[in-house]
């Protein structure tokens, strides 16, 4: 009875020091690494190229690499640059380092004759004052990096030529597509409430990432988890079937469903679909300044805690000394380099660094094994940059993006098109996306006087291009350009279609291959989210067998592999994989500093 006594005011005592720890946290934010005096003013845009690359260009050598680091990351992809700041937040040394000439992975851009393109950010959600996203971005940026919100009316949808137009809003967007589906207004509002739910609840998908594995093995096994929550439910659902059970008009189902990835409607989870709608709802922003501004101002949180970020520097596989991960080897002409750390973190993606990286005995671990095969490489891209002669003012270029399918049945348009040659594509185009960055960003017209430009996208198997793997850029020969100049033409024409006042304005293009994004971003098989994101992958007992821990002690995942793609997708990644390297939920620190910023944005409006 006495012992029973002690354990409760044991108990009590422990609850209370818990309950002060948060009321202090709350309050002051003591002992957390996110911070609200960790934002300062932004600084006038740096816009001079070589002050840019002296950031984003730093190349590898030996006598760079800082001594005694506490981690060292493969890849900067945004993935690989968050876990590196948040380290850097909690004063850890990191190294960070990058196969390709410029850091950023798919957030780097690049420059050709007077034009500038980025190649894989077109648009950001929730980038609305104090959301958690925002919050996450500031801290790990100081508060540098600006975005500037498109209109509101930020996409619009055009099936077989009848368009739908999307406006951001809590009640807008709603609105909008009720004006727009006259009679759907019950199963419009029926998919806004799943997609809130999925919202709401999808930070439980991510506490599955961040608890121990055989915890979360067992209470998903139990199904306690899918009675506490439906998004277990909604995750493991393909879109199809819930779609099919609210409306069983055509081109409002492809509307909830519009943003290609490469995965039919039938074969996709209906949380990524809801939450990707959800991402854009409040609005959608471009970074100020184009999307190498992201690698610009994460880069000097890493370097003011010890570390570097250093370019050219492929990492050829990662050392092991009995079974723990202890170093990466960097392939150089004059031979390997060898660099140690006690943890390494790869942002290579699940498949290179299994598959490549690793000696081939790893992936013959049971886990790793039945992991592996129950994934596929993701659908690659093709991507058209086109140069325009004027502004975007003297175009009449507008930020919002337009959508284009063909019909409004995405599964078998998704079916046709997958069993398409790269010649039936040129003709018939199923699916593609135009937008104008320059439009997006109003420093663009400042950086890039006189000038304005487009980017074309559309899904590509690796197959029609698989023949030049490997080979260099510009080595490919002539058949390859062919092929993909024609599927450039095709795409252009098609874009001119829809805005005939460029058709003499064409100044300069190029194209890229999924062969092109596995040269420069090191994609398997050119993939363009990572792996392949079909309802499989988010069946909840692989969404807790992919987390940044891997089968190797000392090695971890992040990026876009450990939960899902797009920016947000992969800061996510590295934040859930900052978790496991400091063995702390920084989600509570983010929460508490979140609601610390609204009362304060609320205490401001009211003033
Ligand atoms: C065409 C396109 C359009 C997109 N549009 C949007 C959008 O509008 N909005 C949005 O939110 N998201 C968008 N995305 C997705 C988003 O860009 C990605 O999900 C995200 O940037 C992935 O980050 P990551 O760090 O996981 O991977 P990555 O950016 O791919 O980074 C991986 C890095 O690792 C490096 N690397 C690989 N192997 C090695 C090695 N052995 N040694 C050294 N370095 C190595 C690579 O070079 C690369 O830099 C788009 C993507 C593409 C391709
Ligand atoms: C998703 O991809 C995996 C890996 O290739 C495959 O085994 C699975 O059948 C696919 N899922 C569906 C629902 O098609
Ligand atoms: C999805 O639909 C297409 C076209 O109707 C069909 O060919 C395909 O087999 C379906 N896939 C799944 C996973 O049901």
């Amino acid at each position: 009875m006495l012992s029973l006594t002690s354990f409760a005011l044991v108990a009590l005592f422990f609850m209370q020091l818990l309950g002060l720890y948060f009321y202090v946290q709350y309050f002051c934010g003591w002992g957390s690494i996110f911070r609200e005096d960790c934002v300062y003013p932004p600084n006038p845009l740096v816009t001079d190229k070589r002050t840019r690359g002296k950031v984003l260009r730093k190349g590898f050598s030996k006598i760079k690499v800082p001594p005694n680091l506490d981690a060292l990351v493969i890849g900067s992809g945004v993935g690989g640059l968050s876990v590196a700041a948040v380290l850097a937040k909690a004063g850890k040394k990191v190294l960070v380092l990058e196969q390709h000439d410029q850091a950023g992975g798919s957030c780097h851009t690049f420059q050709e004759r007077g034009y500038e393109f980025d190649v894989g950010i077109h648009y950001v959600g929730q980038m609305h004052e104090g959301g958690m996203f925002r919050v996450i971005m500031d801290q790990l940026t100081d508060g540098q990096l600006q975005w500037n919100r498109l209109a509101n009316h930020y996409d619009s949808i055009s099936i077989g030529h009848r368009v739908y137009r999307l406006y951001a809003g809590k009640k807008e967007f709603p609105d909008a597509l009720k004006m727009q589906f006259p009679g759907e207004e019950e199963a419009i509002d029926k998919f806004m409430f799943l997609m809130k739910k999925v919202a709401r609840h999808v930070a439980l998908l991510g506490t599955l990432k961040i608890l121990p594995e055989a915890l979360m093995r067992q209470l998903l096994r139990s199904r306690l988890l899918h009675w506490i929550s439906p998004v277990f439910r909604m995750s493991e659902s393909s879109h199809q079937d819930i779609m099919d059970g609210l409306t069983r008009n055509k081109d409002l189902q492809a509307v909830f469903s519009y943003l290609f990835y490469g995965v039919p409607p039938n074969d996709s989870s209906f949380m990524i679909n809801a939450l990707l709608i959800h991402h854009y709802k409040r609005g959608a922003w471009y970074p100020r300044g184009g999307s190498s501004e992201i690698a610009f101002h994460m880069i000097p949180l890493i370097q003011r805690a010890g570390g570097q970020v250093l370019v050219r520097a492929p990492v050829s596989r990662i050392l092991l000394d009995n079974g723990r991960a202890t170093g990466v080897a960097v392939q150089r002409s004059e031979g390997e380099v060898c660099v140690y750390a006690p943890v390494i973190i790869s942002d290579a993606g699940i498949f290179n660094t299994y598959e490549r990286l690793l000696p081939a005995e790893i992936k013959t671990i049971p886990e790793v094994h039945s992991l592996l095969s129950s994934l596929q490489y993701g659908m690659g891209c093709f991507l058209v940059f086109v140069g325009l002669k004027g502004s975007s003012d003297e175009l009449g270029l507008k930020s919002t993006n337009l959508w284009i399918y063909e019909e409004n049945d995405l599964n078998c348009l998704m079916g046709k098109f997958s069993s398409m040659s790269c010649e039936e594509m040129c003709e018939q185009l199923p699916l593609m996306f135009i937008t104008f960055p320059s439009a997006k960003d109003p420093t663009y017209s400042q950086r890039h006087p006189g000038r304005s430009c487009m980017t074309l996208l559309t899904m590509a198997p690796f197959e029609w291009f698989s023949r030049w793997k490997g080979q260099q850029p510009r080595h490919r020969g002539e058949e390859y350009e062919e092929m993909k100049m024609k599927l450039a033409q095709g795409m252009l024409g098609r874009a001119i279609e829809e805005f005939p006042q460029l058709a003499d304005k064409v100044d300069y293009m190029e194209a890229a291959t999924p062969v092109t994004n596995e040269y420069y971003l090191r994609a398997p098989e050119g993939s363009m989210y990572g792996a392949e994101q079909n309802c499989s992958r988010y069946q909840s007992d692989i969404i807790n067998k992919m987390r940044a821990q891997t089968a190797v002690p000392g090695l971890y995942l992040t990026g876009q592999d450990v939960f899902s793609s797009g920016l947000a997708g992969a800061v996510h990644g590295g934040l859930i994989c900052a978790c496991a390297v400091l063995n702390r939920i920084l989600y509570l620190d983010i929460i508490l500093l979140k609601k610390r910023l609204k009362s304060r944005i609320r205490q401001r409006k009211s003033m």
